[in-house]
């Protein structure tokens, strides 16, 4: 899969700008604060849907304008295809491929597949479990139609059901509805830990391989899909854990007024040689077991949709030490790339031999050096 062409207008600190990429490499050169991840962020939201900062839809147009443009142009399975995201300040955002609107925005997520790193993504190791359920989601959705559907489904059932259990003891006729929320709640989702399972097992067999030869095959990675239902294997099986751990803490859930038990209590433990990553990894650890969870969502891709993603790397060279830099150049060979950074010596010697293009941006504007 590669990307020819982005065009965007309004965005961000960007009026109006296109470039047009490599189908190598493709790094973008620019000060502080000029529009380098206002960049990435664009191309994100285009295989995505929406951001990866915390920044509402209408924080995304330009300030001074009420409406923006993504225009992406790609070639994928044979096929050229255009994805145009509309922003208008206060509207619903608009998604077009190859000028057809999308009636659903979330349609879109699988068409440009994308694999992020940013020196924020420490935060899969060092945060909370809802940054890992939110790293798994995001990866499972891009190889999954599925699974966003199963997901989104699965949040309405939840708040749902929570509004029946804090009220139910208020509202007679909750204790003839409940058990129909149950269904719901374990047949979707014993379908969402079953799509996680698989993925989770997945990402461990590549992770765990790339972080051993990151770490002169002296340390070993694992990771662990931790679900409240129990032991993740047959559906059938899940099942009758989900509606057991449900019929016997049900008490509990009412007194509480929330769903205690399913996936959205999910947890990923991430441990090296043995221990959890999280509370034992040095920087330099926690660094390198994001390098290989990165460098396996890539293969993950590959094996699922046949084509390689491309590969958005924010600002990440700067974090790493050299044997791990070297260790990411040379595995990204093959792999359409875009790399930021504000130094373009340091990146031009370690991507000597790369066929690239190299850009500069200043102040919201795109130029070409070199091809
Ligand atoms: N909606 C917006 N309209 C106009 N400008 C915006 C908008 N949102 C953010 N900006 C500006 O974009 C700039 C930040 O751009 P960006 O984060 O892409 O910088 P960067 O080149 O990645 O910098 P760094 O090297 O520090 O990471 C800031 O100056 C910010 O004020
Ligand atoms: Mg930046």
């Amino acid at each position: 899969m590669i990307v020819n062409k982005l065009i965007i207008k309004n965005y961000r600190n960007f009026k109006e700008a296109e470039a047009e990429l490599n189908n190598s490499l493709n790094i973008f050169i620019g000060d502080n604060g000029h529009g380098k991840t206002n960049l990435m962020e664009s191309i994100y939201i285009a295989s995505i849907g929406r951001t990866f900062r915390l920044n509402s839809e209408n924080e995304l147009i330009n300030f001074f304008e009420n409406k923006s443009s993504i225009e992406i142009h790609l070639f994928k399975n044979n096929y050229n295809i255009k994805i145009e995201i509309i922003l208008e300040k206060n509207k619903k955002k608009l998604v077009f491929i190859n000028g057809v609107k999308l009636d659903k925005t979330s349609e879109m997520i699988g068409i440009l597949n994308n694999v992020i790193f940013t020196p924020d993504d420490m935060k899969i190791i060092k945060g909370s479990p809802v940054e890992r359920r939110k790293f798994v989601n995001i990866d499972i959705s891009q190889i999954k139609p599925k699974y966003k559907y199963l997901l989104n489904k699965y949040k309405k059932v939840t708040s749902e059901r929570n509004l029946i259990l804090k009220n139910y003891h208020t509202k007679y006729k909750n204790n003839d509805i409940i058990s129909i929320w149950n269904d719901y709640l374990v047949n979707l989702g014993t379908e969402i830990s079953l799509y996680r399972n698989e993925y989770i097992m997945k990402l461990k067999k590549y992770a765990a391989n790339i972080y051993s030869n990151i770490s002169g095959n002296k340390e070993n990675l694992d990771i662990i899909y931790s679900s409240n239902i129990g032991c993740i294997t047959d559906k059938e099986e899940v099942k009758k854990n989900f509606y057991e751990k449900i019929n016997n803490n049900f008490n509990n859930e009412v007194l509480r007024g929330t769903s205690l038990y399913g996936p959205h209590k999910d947890d990923i433990l991430i441990k090296i040689n043995e221990r959890e990553c999280k509370y034992f990894g040095s920087q330099g650890q926690q660094r390198s077991a994001i390098l290989a969870l990165k460098l396996a969502e890539i293969k993950i891709i590959k094996e699922e949709v046949g084509e390689y993603p491309i590969l958005l790397l924010d600002d990440v060279l700067s974090e790493l030490d050299n044997k791990r830099k070297s260790y990411l150049i040379e595995h990204i060979k093959g792999i359409q790339t875009i790399i930021t950074g504000t130094d373009d010596h340091d990146l031009s010697i370690l991507t000597k031999n790369f066929n690239k293009k190299v850009f500069y941006i200043n102040e919201g504007k795109i130029g070409n050096i070199s091809n």
